[in-house]
C-alpha cells in the first residue's frame, strides 16, 4: 500500500509559544500510526527546530518545511537553501503551494528548478497543484492541472519522480470552507494518477501518494480520504485545531 498521509500546513500562522503547546497537546493525543501511514508537520523555518525537538523519536511522524529556495547557496537575502533544511534533518518540503504560485509569481519552471535541488539533496518535494475556480467552471480542470505536472515534473527520472509526494488543491477549496466533494477529488486524483502512468508506467503511479488540500477537516476527512485515489490530505485550517488535525489523522486509510 502507498503511504497514506495527513500533512498539516500551519501557514504563516501561530507563535512559537502557540505552535508549542499544539504540538504537545497533539502529541498528548492517543492516535498509532501504522507501517503506511505518515503526519507530517510543515511548519514555519523559524519552528523547524523546535518542533523536531517535540517530535523527536515519534515513530513515522516528520517535521517539513514550506518552502525553500532554488539556488545552492549565496547572496540570497532572506531565502532558506535546501542544504540548510537538510543539515538540520528535514526530510520534506512543501512546493509549489498555489499561495506561492500567486503571491509571489512561482512558475512551473521555478518549481521544476526547486524539485530539482531537493531531490538533489535527498528531500522528497511535497508538489502541489491545483485549478483557480474560472478554470473549474471552464471544465479545463485536467489540462490545468496536466500542464503543472508536466512542466514541474516530467523531467525527472521514474526513480526520482518516486521521492515525490503530489497535492492536488484546487484553488478554490482553499480556506474558503467548501471543499470539493469526494466524487470531484476522487476524479482528479485518478486523472493525476493515470497522466502519471502514461508517462512513467502503472507501476510507478501506483506508488506516488496523491494528498487532497483544500477545506480538509475532521467532518470530511474519512469520506474524502476513502476514495481509492486519495492517499491522506494536506491541511490548513484544521491542523491549528488539536481535536481537528487527530481526527484527521485517524481518518487515514488503515
Ligand atoms: P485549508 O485546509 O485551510 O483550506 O488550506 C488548505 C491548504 O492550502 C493546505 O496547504
Amino acid at each position: 500500500m502507498r503511504k497514506q498521509i495527513a500533512a498539516a500546513n500551519w501557514k504563516m500562522n501561530l507563535t512559537l509559544q502557540q505552535g508549542e503547546a499544539l504540538l504537545d497537546a497533539i502529541i498528548a493525543t492517543p492516535h498509532s500510526l501504522n507501517e503506511h501511514q505518515q503526519a507530517i508537520f510543515a511548519v514555519p523555518f523559524p519552528y523547524i527546530a523546535m518542533a523536531q525537538s517535540k517530535l523527536a523519536g515519534k515513530k513515522n511522524v516528520f517535521v517539513a518545511a514550506q518552502n525553500c529556495y532554488s539556488k545552492k547557496s549565496g547572496a540570497y537575502t532572506g531565502e532558506v537553501s535546501v542544504e540548510m533544511l537538510q543539515s538540520m534533518g528535514v526530510q520534506y518540503v512543501v512546493l509549489g503551494h498555489s499561495e506561492r504560485r500567486e503571491y509571489f509569481q512561482e512558475s512551473n519552471q521555478f518549481l521544476a528548478d526547486k524539485v530539482n535541488i531537493c531531490l538533489d539533496y535527498n528531500i522528497h518535494p511535497i508538489f502541489c497543484c491545483g485549478e483557480p475556480l474560472e478554470i473549474r467552471e471552464a471544465g479545463t480542470q485536467n489540462a490545468f492541472v496536466a500542464k503543472q505536472l508536466e512542466e514541474s515534473l516530467y523531467h525527472l527520472s521514474a526513480e526520482q519522480l518516486q521521492k515525490i509526494v503530489i497535492a492536488y488543491e484546487p484553488i478554490w477549496a482553499i480556506g474558503t470552507g467548501k471543499t470539493a466533494t469526494s466524487a470531484q477529488a476522487q476524479e482528479m486524483h485518478a486523472y493525476i494518477r493515470s497522466q502519471l502512468a502514461a508517462k512513467y508506467g502503472d507501476g510507478v503511479a501506483a506508488n506516488i501518494s496523491i494528498l487532497y488540500g483544500g477545506s480538509v477537516k475532521a467532518a470530511n476527512a474519512v469520506e474524502i480520504f476513502g476514495q481509492p485515489d486519495v492517499d491522506g490530505g494536506l491541511v490548513g485550517g484544521a491542523s491549528l485545531i488539536v481535536e481537528e488535525f487527530a481526527a484527521i489523522i485517524h481518518a487515514l486509510k488503515k
